[in-house]
């Protein structure tokens, strides 16, 4: 068997289906062109599902190439030795062409006489057949034909052996998949290829494309049979050199040493920091790729973005956890960037955009990470005191909403105290504030703001922003004495005793600007107004005792009391940019400000 690099197992896996009459063809984007059901492209086939359904490919019917491909289903198990949220996957395709006995044929002789495996050492499963489609016998015998002895030969069912589709609907079928022995013992009686053990490492999948899964979950044998198969590229590559762990590979080397230089701690020598390596090295190559890709997102709440931006802060918060306090993300960026730049110049040509937007999210988190960890540091040991073991919804809600934790992270930090997260709980209180936010735009309505477009309630929280970042530059004698909003500009008048330097005025538009960037939750909660200005909110209005009136939080800067309506989220709200600072009367100053988009 050869020592090979994953660069190597590429060339040598395409140069050998080209021998064999198949045309490469360019991997595609990570995301999926036509299929709303998935987020990202999850196999070599996603992309060329129109063409298995019988459209022609105009590069004919055998093809061949390497794609990229992001797996999200279980994010959270990376960290151990075998998980990971990228992969690489090699594929050929037979587009009505060749069938079952040919790509078996095609495997075994790639396995044995290309990469020199051992067919000793190879063990296959076949499908065992259920009440819709038969026990695949043809797969089982060519298996023996070649020299598989039957006792090497698995059948399995549905769960093991059958494949797809990739996302709701689309071609499926049967599949033939290939282990490797690693030679070490059984875990059991009853340990056998798939089992976790780890005794056994699938390295290949050959799909024998018969059938197409409809809308309604029904199955429709296709008159067109096609042949589909999938080799990871980081398992062979950690087969082929005997190692236990696709970690262990040359294809991490680059980044764990990376990784090593930034904590100076060393990989292999505690199993906590080893976990979080692997995460940050994973994590960072997802990243990298989601990024780089030709259809490249930015982080963001929703969809590939949110699945970004969990895998960024996860690195952050891991990164934290090893000691490294200092960004990052963007010096083990390049280590992936230079390792992966030949086979996808994606990368390259966007090395910038990768570059701005790790470097924007790592900031954007770093802090609020601290603050929230600390948060959650300082109610453990009220935790702990209690009988429950479960974090309650208000509490993860609070730490999502505040300090930007994906309820998944909080989910993770709790495991590491013994703690689990109620789910529903959080969920209700996410709820709640969507629907409070709503009916604070309701109350504000009743309060006579007549214009209720989109553009002068950005205004209207940019005013807060502004008044909080008065009173930082400028000092907390600064107060509201009025504000005029249109849906063009809005209009702020302040106590302070003397014009603004230039300095002020850009330092305060900049902070201001910050928070916008920083695209910061806007929450609102009803209290009393005692209560209100004892929790800091800053409040200049009389009302009576006891008189109930709503505040609006904006993330960790500022806190007001206000009828509303505010957006839910700075990110959106453009540039803000003070057009005038003047005086309004002894002793008041005006800004005039406009948000741009
Ligand atoms: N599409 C098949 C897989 O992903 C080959 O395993």
């Amino acid at each position: 068997m050869k020592n090979i690099t994953a660069d190597e197992l590429r060339k040598m896996y395409i140069d050998f289906f080209v021998s064999k009459g198949h045309k490469q063809i360019s991997g595609a984007s990570l995301i999926p062109e036509n299929d709303p059901t998935v987020l990202f492209t999850t196999a070599g086939m996603h992309p060329l599902v129109p063409y298995i359904l019988g459209a022609e490919h105009p590069q004919g019917r055998r093809l061949t190439d390497y794609q990229k491909c992001i797996r999200t289903g279980d994010i959270d198990s990376v960290g151990d030795p075998h998980h990971l949220t990228f992969f690489e996957m090699l594929g050929n395709w037979s587009l009505g062409d060749y069938f079952k006995e040919e790509a078996i044929e095609y495997s075994y002789e790639f396995l044995t006489k290309v990469l020199g495996i051992d067919p000793e050492k190879i063990s296959v499963t076949v499908f065992a057949g259920d009440d819709e489609v038969p026990r695949d016998e043809i797969a089982a015998s060519k298996w023996k034909s070649l020299g598989i002895p039957e006792e090497r030969i698995y059948y399995k069912g549905r769960e093991d052996n059958w494949w797809g589709p990739a996302g709701e609907t689309g071609p499926c079928g049967p599949d033939s998949e290939m282990f490797y022995d690693t030679g070490r013992p059984k875990c059991g009686p009853d340990c056998g290829p798939g089992c976790s053990c780890g005794k056994y490492f699938e390295i290949w999948n050959d799909v024998f494309m018969g059938y197409r899964k409809e809308a309604d979950g029904t199955y429709h044998e296709m008159e067109r049979k096609c042949i589909d198969t999938g080799m990871g590229i980081e398992r062979t590559v950690a087969v082929l050199n005997g190692k236990k762990s696709v970690y262990e590979t040359e294809i991490f080397s680059g980044l764990l040493r990376g990784i090593e230089a930034l904590c100076s701690k060393k990989y292999g020598e505690s199993e906590e920091d080893d976990k979080s390596m692997r995460i940050i090295a994973d994590h960072t190559r997802t990243s990298v790729f989601i990024l780089g890709d030709q259809k490249g997102v930015a982080p963001s709440n929703v969809g590939q973005g949110y699945i970004l931006r969990r895998l960024i802060r996860r690195a952050v918060r891991h990164a934290k956890k090893l000691g490294i306090d200092k960004p990052f993300l963007s010096e083990l960026s390049k280590i992936v960037i230079a390792q992966y730049g030949t086979p996808y110049p994606e990368l390259v040509e966007h090395s910038e955009f990768i570059d701005h937007e790790l470097i924007k999210e790592e900031e954007k988190f770093s802090d609020t990470l601290v603050k929230g960890e600390r948060e959650f540091d300082k109610m453990l040991p009220n935790l702990l005191k209690g009988n429950s073991r479960v974090i309650s919804g208000r509490l993860a809600f609070k730490l999502y909403d505040t300090y930007g934790f994906p309820i998944e992270l909080t989910e993770e930090l709790a495991k590491e105290n013994g703690f689990t997260v109620d789910i529903e709980g959080f969920n209700a209180a996410f709820q709640k504030h969507q629907e409070l936010s709503r009916a604070g735009a309701e109350q504000q309505f009743k309060g006579g703001l007549a214009d209720h477009s989109e553009q002068t309630t950005a205004l209207h929280t940019a005013t807060h922003l502004l008044h909080a970042a008065l009173r930082k530059v400028l000092g907390t004698h600064v107060g509201q004495k009025g504000s005029n909003i249109t849906a063009e500009r809005l209009r702020f008048d302040f106590t302070h005793p003397e014009p603004m330097t230039k300095e002020q005025v850009k330092e305060v538009e900049d902070l201001v600007n910050e928070q916008i960037k920083r695209d910061l939750p806007v929450t609102v909660e009803t209290m009393t107004l005692e209560e209100a200005r004892e929790s800091g909110a800053i409040a200049f209005f009389d009302s009576k005792y006891g008189e109930k009136v709503t505040v609006y939080t904006i993330g960790d800067f500022s806190k007001e009391v206000c009828g509303g309506p505010h957006v839910t989220h700075t990110g959106d709200m453009g540039h803000f940019r003070i057009l005038k600072e003047q005086s309004s009367s002894a002793g008041v100053r005006r800004i005039k400000a406009v948000l741009e988009k």
